[in-house]
């Protein structure tokens, strides 16, 4: 789809950076994208500024009054359009992720599709959510509930999943009959854009879809602030997530939040070592390890944890690092410096508590000419309140910890403020009941090292967030349960 990828590098396009009331609209303010891999300008993208914001709010705002009336067979007929076009230009989006990202183009294929996939299956959802009738307690009355949808959507989408974390959360809300406003990364607006351009195609009404860019500090307190917005969708960090609940909260408006995660990764004395070795890799190295549901913390029981660490050294030797265009390259860059220099005080913190690097543990920056790390393995010692072990690493370092129990296992992976993704990696059945139950995490992957599916309830607890994405309960966010009480039935 060249017309696609040239608006990676046609400036007349570029200029028209935000897309909103159903055209694209230009500014003179300007920001830059590097591609993280080498530096290089992918592009320059206008920031639309608070005057911009307003305009598209406004847009979504009159364009609700004739979406929610607008019968759900020909919403869904136009999401089910914007789903086939994402999919026929997964190969161009992809491409787009990996300029704009870094990740490896594959990954960045697979992610376009993966998170097309939420925008189909919410097309099918909308078809059947009804609501129900209900005995009521009133003499001669009867009840019923019905399924509307919330109104204008703020959606607010992080870097690491440019494509799938706007398809995840605007398929549904389309669907429900929302309207939305996408504030992107202001690391990756491209993908944003590239779907705003799929968007027009498949068929949305003016306002219906609009995606603004622009600094976050400008925009998101638009968003939050403006009466017509009855919900905010956030991906991205917690603390900016807790900044955000705190706004959103003058005007009540419903948050639907996915935030950080400290994942813990168990692995029993009873487990399949290789296939757990297998989920560590993919868990961990997937995006460079820069997902909220990344393996955090490697929870081995004493007996297996040399046999693991064993696996896994074998495997992450084997990882190529590099451009995530080039096809050997596993694992690709970091966002950006910072991230880097993040990584490296994690490791530095590790190694000054008596952890044993096993593998990499430098940064390839300087060497590779863009935001690299090595793919790492530690293995904790006798000190096991290493920093990584409560913060998000979000880099490609695995770091193995020993337990001797099911209990201590429990309770060392409870041992944090967060609760997204938990892995279990056992073949005891009771075990999985009673482990998976005990895991104060929304997602729990036994034997299976990935929790996303169009199909399932994606989200966390503690202060990992509030709200489902995906499955029915994605596209019952965004709706308000109504309930209608009608007397004087039984004259
Ligand atoms: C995330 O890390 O935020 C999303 C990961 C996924 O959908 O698998």
């Amino acid at each position: 789809m060249t017309d696609l990828k040239s608006r990676l590098t046609d400036p007349t396009l570029l200029k028209s950076a935000s897309f909103i009331d159903g055209g694209w609209v230009d500014s003179s303010d300007t920001f830059e994208v590097r591609n993280p891999a080498d530096g290089s300008l992918v592009a320059k993208v206008a920031d639309i500024g608070a005057g911009g914001a307003h305009r598209a709010v406004d847009a979504a705002a009159r364009a609700f009054q004739t979406w929610k009336k607008t019968p759900v067979f020909e919403r869904a007929r136009i999401v089910r359009r914007w789903h086939e076009l994402i999919v026929e230009h997964a190969s161009d989006l992809g491409a787009i992720i990996t300029a704009e990202m870094g990740k490896p183009y594959k990954e960045a294929r697979g992610e376009v599709v993966y998170g097309a996939g939420f925008i189909s299956w919410a097309a099918e959802e909308a078809m059947r959510l009804h609501g129900e009738t209900l005995p009521t307690q009133a003499p001669g009355s009867r009840g019923w509930t019905i399924h509307q949808p919330v109104g204008v959507v703020a959606c607010i989408t992080p870097w690491n999943f440019p494509s799938a974390m706007i398809s995840r959360k605007c398929g549904p809300a389309l669907a429900a009959g929302c309207t939305v406003v996408v504030k992107p990364a202001p690391e990756t607006p491209l993908s944003a854009l590239a779907l705003a351009e799929l968007a027009k195609r498949a068929g949305f009404p003016a306002g219906v879809f609009n995606v603004i860019n622009g600094k976050a500090e400008v925009l998101g307190p638009v968003m939050t602030g403006a009466p017509a917005v009855r919900m905010i969708g956030f991906t991205g960090s917690t603390e900016v997530g807790k900044l955000l609940m705190r706004q959103a909260a003058d005007g009540i408006k419903r948050v639907s939040l996915e935030l950080g995660g400290n994942a813990p990764f168990l692995v029993m004395d009873d487990a399949d070592v290789e296939l757990a070795a297998d989920g560590v890799m993919a868990s961990k190295f997937r995006a460079a390890g820069q997902t909220c549901v990344s393996a955090n913390r490697i929870i081995a029981q004493d007996g297996v944890a040399d046999a693991l660490i064993k696996a896994l050294k074998r495997r992450v030797e084997k990882l190529k690092v590099g451009s995530g265009f080039d096809e050997r390259t596993n694992v690709g860059p970091l966002i950006h410096q910072e991230a880097v220099e993040h990584v490296s005080a994690l490791v530095e913190d590790a190694r000054t508590r008596g952890a044993k690097v096993l593998v990499g543990g430098q940064s390839l920056s300087a060497k590779m000419g863009g935001a690299f790390y090595a793919p790492t393995l530690i293995e904790a010692g006798e000190d096991q309140g290493l920093d990584m072990a409560t913060s998000e690493i979000f880099g490609p370092v695995a770091t193995v910890y020993r337990a001797s129990d099911e209990a201590e296992m429990i309770r060392l992976a409870n041992d944090t403020r967060h609760g997204l993704a938990a892995y279990l990696y056992t073949n005891d059945v009771g075990r999985v009941h009673r482990m998976s139950e005990a895991l104060e995490f929304g997602m729990v992957g036994v034997n299976a090292p990935m929790v996303g599916s169009p199909s399932t309830p994606f989200g966390g607890m503690k202060e990992s967030g509030i709200g489902r994405e995906g499955g029915k309960w994605g596209v019952e966010e965004f709706t308000e349960l109504k309930f209608v009480m009608l007397g004087g039935v039984d004259r």
